[in-house]
């Protein structure tokens, strides 16, 4: 009787200690609460496409999350090593039914990301934001300019590093950078078309709202997002958000001034980038009106 007792008592003690083991992980976030998630979507670039804008634009959804920063998981060594864990603790927390959404456009040229990106999670939607290819180019120059300026250090002008032997040189990064083809058929090896996206980066500046739209329906989302979201700003010269009666521009280092290219130059790159783009436009069933 007494050895029956104590085996009640026991199984009724371990009952209760597992139900509050359930409610601690509950409200830690481990069941319905919130807390962090692997992304379900990433942007993989490209690099001044106009990433960080579809990313802030995006995060207008209720049912987005966007990190932060950059995360540069699956492109960088040191990060990747740290595994899923270490990426899932740079995430902001959501809810169930949230999406969580991060971009690092080192990712589009970055020869091991796709794989890696695959073995984590099969199923992960990517968001390519592309851009006319010679404007991308001279974004990207501007970027590393600008970088170095603030550093106090010189750098070259364009044509300098751009032109080689009356050519335009393949081997400069920031053309390697604007050929993308190449670097979505590495994405095309690892995941179906039907999960990569491709947002129109020049239209995204026009006019943001259709083209989020789109993303809208890519992702599953219900539509959310609405034209009165966006405000253009004149003074920046750019759509800039409009949420929770705040007025918001992306940072100075988006929509910087470009350095003047001469036409005779901006011809050759256009002609550098022609076929190449015509592949592109292949790949991706689409064309884009590019130079
Ligand atoms: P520029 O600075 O050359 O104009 P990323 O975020 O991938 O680095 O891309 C930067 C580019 O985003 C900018 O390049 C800018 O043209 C573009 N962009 C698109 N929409 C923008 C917006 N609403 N505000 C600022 N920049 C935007």
């Amino acid at each position: 009787m007494v050895g029956t007792l104590l085996l009640l008592s026991l199984l009724f003690l371990s009952l209760l200690l597992l139900l509050q083991a359930q409610l601690s992980s509950c409200l830690q976030g481990g069941g319905g609460g919130p807390t962090q998630r692997l992304p379900g979507a990433i942007i993989i670039g490209v690099r001044k496409g106009g990433t960080r804008a579809l990313l802030e634009m995006l995060n207008v959804h209720p049912d987005i999350r966007a990190a932060k920063s950059e995360v540069h998981f699956f492109n960088r060594d040191q990060n990747y090593q740290r595994g899923p864990s270490w990426y899932r603790a740079q995430m902001p927390e959501s809810l169930p039914g949230q999406l969580t959404v991060e971009k690092t456009p080192g990712y589009f040229s970055s020869p091991v990301a796709p794989e890696r990106a695959r073995a984590l999670n099969a199923s992960l939607r990517l968001l390519l934001i592309v851009r006319d290819p010679v404007e991308r180019l001279v974004s990207d120059y501007t970027q590393v300019l600008s970088n170095r300026r603030e550093r106090g250090k010189g750098y070259p002008p364009l044509e300098r590093l751009l032109i080689r032997e009356g050519r335009v040189d393949p081997s400069y990064k920031a053309v390697q950078r604007s050929v993308y083809h190449l670097q979505l058929a590495a994405w095309l090896r690892c995941f179906p078309p039907g999960q990569i996206h491709v947002v129109d980066g020049d239209a995204l500046i026009r006019d943001p709202f259709p083209e989020l739209r789109r993303v809208e329906g890519f992702l599953s989302l219900a539509p959310a997002i609405a034209p009165s979201d966006f405000r253009f700003n004149h003074t920046k010269g750019f759509f800039c958000l409009e949420s929770g009666g705040r007025h918001r521009c992306l940072d100075e280092s988006k929509g910087r001034p470009h350095p003047p290219v001469r036409p005779a130059v901006r011809q050759r790159l256009c002609r550098h980038f022609r076929e190449h783009n015509r592949r592109f436009f292949e790949m991706v069933g689409r064309s884009f009106d590019w130079c």
